[in-house]
Parts: C-alpha cells; structure tokens; sequence
C-alpha cells in the first residue's frame, strides 16, 4: 500500500497547478528561444550578403516637344535613356515593374511609362532607353510663366522619376517584393544659349534610389 503524504486535497491540487506552469514556462522559454534564433539567423545572413542599392543614372535626356495648347494643356515628348546597375555581387535583382515619367518644377509633365519586367545579374548594368509623352496633358496655369522664366535664365531643370517594385534573388532564394524609388534631376540648355532642334543634356545626372 502506498503511503499518502499529502496533508489535505487542497494542497495537492496546488502542487499540481504549480507543475503544469512550470512545464508551460519551460515549453515557452524553448519555443522564444527558438524563433530568437531563427531571427538572428536570418539577419547574420542579411548582414553578410547586405544586398546594396540598385544604382540608376540617367545618361541622356532629349526633349522633343514641351508645347502648350491653350493656356493649360501640354503636349510633350522627351526621349530618355537611363543606366540601371547592380552593384552586388551575390544578390541578383528582379525587377517586376517600372514605372517612369518627367516632371517640371514639381508638377509631372508626362505619362507613366512602363518598363517591361526583366532580371539583372550581380555586377551587371542594363540601358533603358524610352519616350515620355502626354498629349493635352492639364498643367498649372503657372507653368507657360515658368518656361518664358527658364528660357531668359537660358536653363531647364528636368526630373526623372521612376517608382517600381523589386525582388533580391541570392542563390535560389528569392526575397519578397519591395518598393524603391529613383528621383534623378537634369540641367539642359534652354533658350538663346541652346542649339536648335531638341532640348538635349549636356551630360548626364546621377539619381537617388530609395527601397
Ligand atoms: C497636342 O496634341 C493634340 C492631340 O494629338 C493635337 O490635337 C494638338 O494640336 C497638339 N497641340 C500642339 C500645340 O502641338
């Protein structure tokens, strides 16, 4: 026969609560530690491969036409061409979708135009060239002051902004998507100063890339 030690049932069902926490404090301490590790894991490897910036430079901008009908509707078309490069050298880049357009004096004076999907390689560099239009586009009523401006100062400041979604790819492990951003901005000789026929930069600019 076994001997029973407890005094009375109410302290064995007290012992038996503090062992179920106990084993419930230890499963969680196992389980935290766990995903702790997990956590660290994952960012030792991001730290290692630390995927760099895509780099964007804008290596030529032509504008063909910037003409208002009216005192408000702009038709335009401007041919960039754009260098984009990837300076990692173990992160592959997909680029899912982008989106490019001109603006002037903070207020856009194309439409969005779109690049086609495509994958960089590490250390590569790919030419993306294309034509920015509108056709009675609306503009603030500002802006025919702000040329006949430009055009006595004899110079054009041009932005580029392009907004798109990427994913890093190292190895055969792909990342989720992100956003980046790309804001390059251009100087071209306007007015008295310009030779005829298009707007065209003198040299090319470096753009900001944010993700
Ligand atoms: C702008 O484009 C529209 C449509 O293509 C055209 O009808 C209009 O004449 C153009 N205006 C100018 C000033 O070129």
């Amino acid at each position: 026969m076994s001997q029973i030690d407890e005094k009375s049932p109410q302290h064995c069902a007290k012992k038996k609560v503090i062992n179920i926490s106990k084993h419930k404090k230890k499963l969680i301490y196992t389980f935290t530690t766990f995903i702790l590790s997990i956590l660290l894991l994952i960012l030792l490897v991001w730290l290692i491969l630390h995927p760099a910036k895509p780099e964007f430079a804008l290596k030529e901008a032509d504008i063909y036409q910037l003409t208002l009908s009216g005192a408000r509707l702009l038709n335009s078309s401007i041919q960039i061409t754009l260098v984009s490069n990837n300076p990692n050298q173990k992160v592959g880049i997909y680029y899912d979708e982008i989106q490019v357009y001109a603006s002037y004096k903070g207020q856009r004076i194309t439409l969005d135009s779109s690049i086609p999907p495509f994958y960089q390689e590490q250390k590569d560099h790919n030419l993306l060239s294309m034509v920015l239009v509108a056709n009675g586009l609306a503009v603030d009523p500002s802006f025919s002051y702000e040329m006949g401006r430009d055009q006595m100062v004899g110079r054009l400041v041009l932005e580029v902004k392009s907004n798109g979604h990427l994913r890093w790819k190292v190895g055969t492990w792909v990342s989720g998507r992100y956003m980046f951003i790309v804001n390059c901005v251009v100087v071209l000789p306007f007015g008295a100063a310009a030779p005829a026929g298009p707007l065209t930069s003198k040299q090319g600019a470096r753009c900001l890339t944010t993700v």
